[in-house]
């Protein structure tokens, strides 16, 4: 296998090639691999000099994997990036302690960065983008949010001169992947999740997906993007899909909705004019005539609104080796190029420092389906509890419910959490409620 073109060869100044170290040879990494050796002869091109593969670590060295040399595998990452011939460092193992060990060690070995790690960058943006400033090398993660969609490119640089207000969406492939099949066809979690395995997009740690850490660093880092303001993996409230039941998504159906896990990050300004930044994950009912309802598969979709802009949407695959190898190349090519031609990537911006909103004071409109007695009064008593914690309600439906009690199904307008979740422990201990069955946010109308 060749990885160096003898055609345009102006190299990185020396006239020696770029050299590439790629660490990590699973979903990703080995379509990172396949891709560059596809696509070498216009790569070059578009890099204006020529690169060179110099190895790839791997965990376990004893794995066949057919079509790639054998000499180009190793088990020692660290050797592999400090080697004087490599210059850019791609990041695809996976995980945090690890990865952050020989990330930041790339970085302060003065070799730029390119890494598809979400949980990585969510948990130590300003250490990485600290140590790439002082080598003066580019930390690139494109790949990291959303996979093959181009969005973190546009918020660092398109929308560098604007006024980002709010950005929203859906950023996890497993979870949307889950959510729609048992939606649209009724399939089982477990054979959803299951195929959504196969298929490449869980996290070595499922729960990562499942329980919303994913998508919650993926909320943290377009946060602090958009609003150039650190925000943290810690600073996102985050709920995953696990307790949504086929009967939540038949009921949100049957009311017109459907359930998705949203990313909703947003610029909050309270009376005073103060500026706060929310970010937050958790399912969420959408109407079906909401194009986020569509989004289906594994597919991610973005709503990026700003002040000038107005509002942008932003859709691809979400999740899978080839989609989230784009994006790396994508990385590789911009790295390379500063290599070859100097200069570097926009580096971290947070000299805005927004505080972080209390998740209380977050407002949101819910949707609340109870079980009660089926009698005189309750409707009015159920009322009275919302009414004494200043929530206004938008819709209350009563379905046929059991031999002796009611389904109680209310939408409130716009409400604080704090007082939303005071309400449901009143709810909680009213005689006439026989229980809470669901209590799910609600947005997009
Ligand atoms: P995989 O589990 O498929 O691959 C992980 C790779 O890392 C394997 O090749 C493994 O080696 C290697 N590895 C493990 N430990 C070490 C080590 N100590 N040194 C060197 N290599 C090691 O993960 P993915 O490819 O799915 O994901 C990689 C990264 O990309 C993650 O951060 C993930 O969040 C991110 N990502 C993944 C997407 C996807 O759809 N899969 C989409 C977007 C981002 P071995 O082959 O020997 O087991
Ligand atoms: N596990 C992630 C997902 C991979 O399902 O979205 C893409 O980041």
């Amino acid at each position: 296998m060749s990885t160096t073109s003898s055609t345009f060869n102006p190299g990185k100044g020396n006239g020696e090639p770029v050299g590439i170290a790629i660490l990590g040879h699973g979903t990703v990494g080995s379509e990172v691999l396949r891709l560059l050796n596809k696509y070498e002869d216009d790569l070059v091109h578009r890099i204006g000099g020529a690169f060179e593969l110099k190895g790839v670590a791997v965990g376990d060295l004893a794995k066949v994997r057919p079509g790639v040399p054998k000499e180009l595998f190793t088990d020692d990452a660290m050797e592999l990036i400090n080697r004087d011939d490599v210059d850019i460092v791609v990041e695809v193992i996976g995980g945090i302690d690890y990865p952050h060990e020989v990330v930041l060690a790339a970085l302060r070995a003065g070799k730029s960065v390119v890494t598809a790690n979400k949980a990585l960058v969510a948990a130590h943006s300003a250490e990485l983008a600290e140590a790439a400033d002082e080598a003066g090398v580019d930390l690139y993660f494109e790949a990291a949010v959303a996979a093959a969609i181009p969005v973190l490119g546009p918020l660092r640089r398109s929308l560098a001169g604007d006024r980002v207000l709010s950005v929203k969406g859906i950023v996890n492939g497993t979870t949307n992947f889950i959510l729609d099949a048992m939606d649209s066809t009724g399939a089982s979690y477990d054979d959803m999740f299951a195929e959504a395995q196969r298929l490449g997009y869980v996290e070595a740690d499922p729960s990562a997906d499942i329980d919303g850490h994913d998508a919650a660093s993926k909320a943290a880092i377009l946060a602090s993007l958009a609003f150039h303001t650190r925000v943290t993996s810690d600073d996102v409230y985050c709920e995953g899909i696990s307790n949504i039941s086929a009967t939540d998504i038949k009921a949100a159906q049957s009311a017109g909705y459907t359930i998705k896990l949203l990313a909703i990050c947003e610029r909050l300004i309270d009376d005073n004019g103060q500026e706060t930044v929310s970010a937050r994950v958790h399912p969420t009912l959408v109407p079906r005539s909401h194009p986020l309802a569509s989004v289906d598969k594994s597919f991610n979709a973005i709503f990026i609104e700003a002040e000038a802009a107005g509002r942008l949407m932003f859709y691809g695959n979400g999740a899978g080796g080839a989609p989230t190898a784009s994006a790396v190349l994508g990385d590789i090519v911009g790295a390379a190029r500063n290599k070859v031609h100097g200069g570097r990537a926009p580096g971290e911006s947070t000299y805005a420092s927004l505080p972080i909103a209390d998740f209380g004071d977050v407002e949101t409109r819910y949707h609340i389906d109870m079980e009660v007695d089926d009698r005189i009064g309750v409707l009015a008593e159920t009322a009275a509890v919302f009414s004494d914690r200043g929530i206004s309600l938008r819709t209350v439906r009563q379905e046929e419910g059991g031999e002796d009690h009611a389904r109680l199904v209310i939408v409130t307008h716009k409400a604080k959490e704090s007082d939303l979740a005071a309400t449901i422990e009143s709810l909680n201990n009213l005689p006439a409620v026989k229980a809470v069955n669901s209590v799910i946010r609600l947005e997009g109308e």
